[in-house]
């Protein structure tokens, strides 16, 4: 009988397969790198014929691990947002690089057309901002500087990677969730269909975008793995880490720590609106009926441990982060803005660059390390501000993600934002909430809240610094930001 949900978690630095339980235990996981291609500073691309084989060589093993294809009721898929993929209908080859979230390459773009007056219209229209992360103008990009997708004509195919992987996977399927559609700044999200005006302001193709979606429901089949498994769940990464933990009413919040970090507070069937730098988003879309969030973007969470390990050579492995914080009684006055790729929400300043401040000689690897992690929770505080400017004053974080993992960031978390953070036991949210929606689309559940039921145990972290404390970390991080800002 087919009682496993499979989930494809295809992040920015791995993709991943889990197979889960009705209830909610993971039965197995398997995992891919990667591969990073920087051609130049602020650029970042992906080749979508790696995710695809290395996603669909993660698929097969959990379809083997589960004894078949047959006792699989559903997949769903999650994944890095604004990536986004060119390919050939009729060859299924992509026919250029996948540009990815990070990749800066149309900051002057956006710039003009900030300049121009646009900001305020897109906005309105998209809850988002003009920025370089956003997918519309990376197409408009590839559309004038890559000549053979305009010379491919009716074959060109353009879309997120949930997209990509739904089309290789039915052998053609051409189609979005709405959460994911409301990441590329084409969508009008209060009325849930492509813009003709987004259209033309970025230069996007219409005939090449694919059909908008619900989040959960029965979307087509792959035959690829033996008898038939039915797609039934599609969403953003973010979003479906939402959903996993399980933030379904209006002011419940969520922030997942992985290679950026995200924070989304749910606003229900209401559209919100940022006056403070924070985005607007669709969370999901089910029976045709949307769900909002407001989202904090900040492009650099794990990625800067990933730096310091693979790059900086500071550390051997992520795992050593929280014993070497431990290991000295403050930050020695060191901090660590890490805008590697820019600063997203609530600054939103693509050419700002990464700086650490406040180095003596009495600093060590272990004040650096400590500011590289301090550097979360004063992002995170940051967009608690601007959330709170915005009406939504948080009364509790739930936090996820693998960074989530590490109990000191966890603890600092609670302390600087003076606020109970609670941690799933598992910090899997993202796949968990694929699989929820995965389930409700296949008819396991007969609502997300009754899919919450796979949902685990948590662990609360409670504050515990001294408004002294947190005064002097908060001076010395916004004396920091503002070197990097000024530069
Ligand atoms: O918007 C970008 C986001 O979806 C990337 O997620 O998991 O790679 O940090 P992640």
């Amino acid at each position: 009988m087919a009682e496993l949900i499979l989930v494809l978690d295809e992040g920015t630095t791995s993709t991943r397969a889990m197979l889960f339980s009705a209830d909610g235990e993971c039965r197995g996981m398997s995992q891919r790198e990667l591969t990073q291609s920087y051609p130049a500073p602020g650029l970042v691309e992906h080749d979508a014929s790696e995710i695809w084989e290395k996603s669909l060589a993660c698929a097969a093993e959990m379809v083997e691990r589960a004894g078949g294809a047959a006792r699989i009721a559903a997949i769903g898929i999650t994944n890095q947002r604004e990536t986004i993929v060119f390919w050939d209908r009729q060859t299924g080859q992509p026919l250029a690089p996948a540009i990815v979230w990070q990749d800066r390459r149309t900051a002057a773009l956006c710039a003009d057309l900030r300049e121009q007056g646009h900001e305020a219209a897109v906005q309105a229209k998209t809850g988002l901002l003009l920025d370089p992360y956003f997918s519309g103008s990376k197409i408009g990009w590839a559309m004038r500087n890559w000549p053979q997708l305009a010379e491919a004509g009716d074959r060109l195919a353009v879309g997120t990677i949930e997209s990509w992987l739904v089309w290789k996977l039915t052998g053609g399927l051409h189609i979005s969730d709405a959460s994911n559609a409301s990441r590329t700044a084409l969508m009008a999200i209060g009325s849930g269909g492509w813009d003709d005006g987004l259209l033309a302001l970025f230069g996007a193709p219409r005939a090449a975008l694919p059909e908008i979606t619900d989040s959960a429901g029965r979307f087509g089949e792959t035959r690829l793995f033996g008898d038939p498994i039915p797609i039934c769940g599609l969403a953003g990464d973010q979003q479906a880490a939402a959903i996993g933990q399980a933030c379904f009413a209006p002011g419940d919040t969520k922030a997942t720590y992985g290679t950026g970090a995200f924070v989304l507070t749910a606003t229900g069937t209401t559209l919100p609106t940022s006056r403070n730098r924070l985005l607007a988003t669709i969370a999901w879309q089910i029976g045709g009926q949307r769900a909002y969030a407001l989202e904090g973007s900040v492009f650099v969470a794990g990625s800067l441990i990933k730096w310091l390990r693979d790059d900086v050579g500071l550390i051997g492995a992520a795992a050593e982060t929280a014993a070497l914080a431990a290991s000295v009684p403050d930050n020695g006055g060191v901090y660590l803005v890490p805008a590697l790729s820019g600063l997203g929400a609530p600054w939103w300043r693509p050419e700002a660059r990464a700086a650490i401040t406040g180095l003596s000689f009495a600093a060590g690897r272990a004040h650096i390390v400590r500011a590289a992690l301090e550097a979360q929770a004063h992002q995170t505080h940051d967009l608690k501000t601007a959330f709170a400017a915005d009406g939504f004053d948080w009364t509790c974080l739930r936090i996820d993600g693998g960074m989530a993992a590490n109990d000191w960031m966890a603890q600092d978390m609670a302390d600087l934002l003076d606020l109970e953070v609670e941690r799933p036991d598992s910090v899997e949210t993202t796949a968990l909430g694929a699989a929820m929606l995965a389930g409700l689309g296949a008819g396991l559940f007969d609502s997300l809240g009754a899919a919450a039921a796979m949902r685990g145990g948590a662990r609360r972290f409670r504050p515990a610094a001294t408004a002294d404390q947190r005064r002097a970390r908060l001076d010395g991080w916004a004396r920091a930001v503002r070197g990097v800002l000024i530069d």
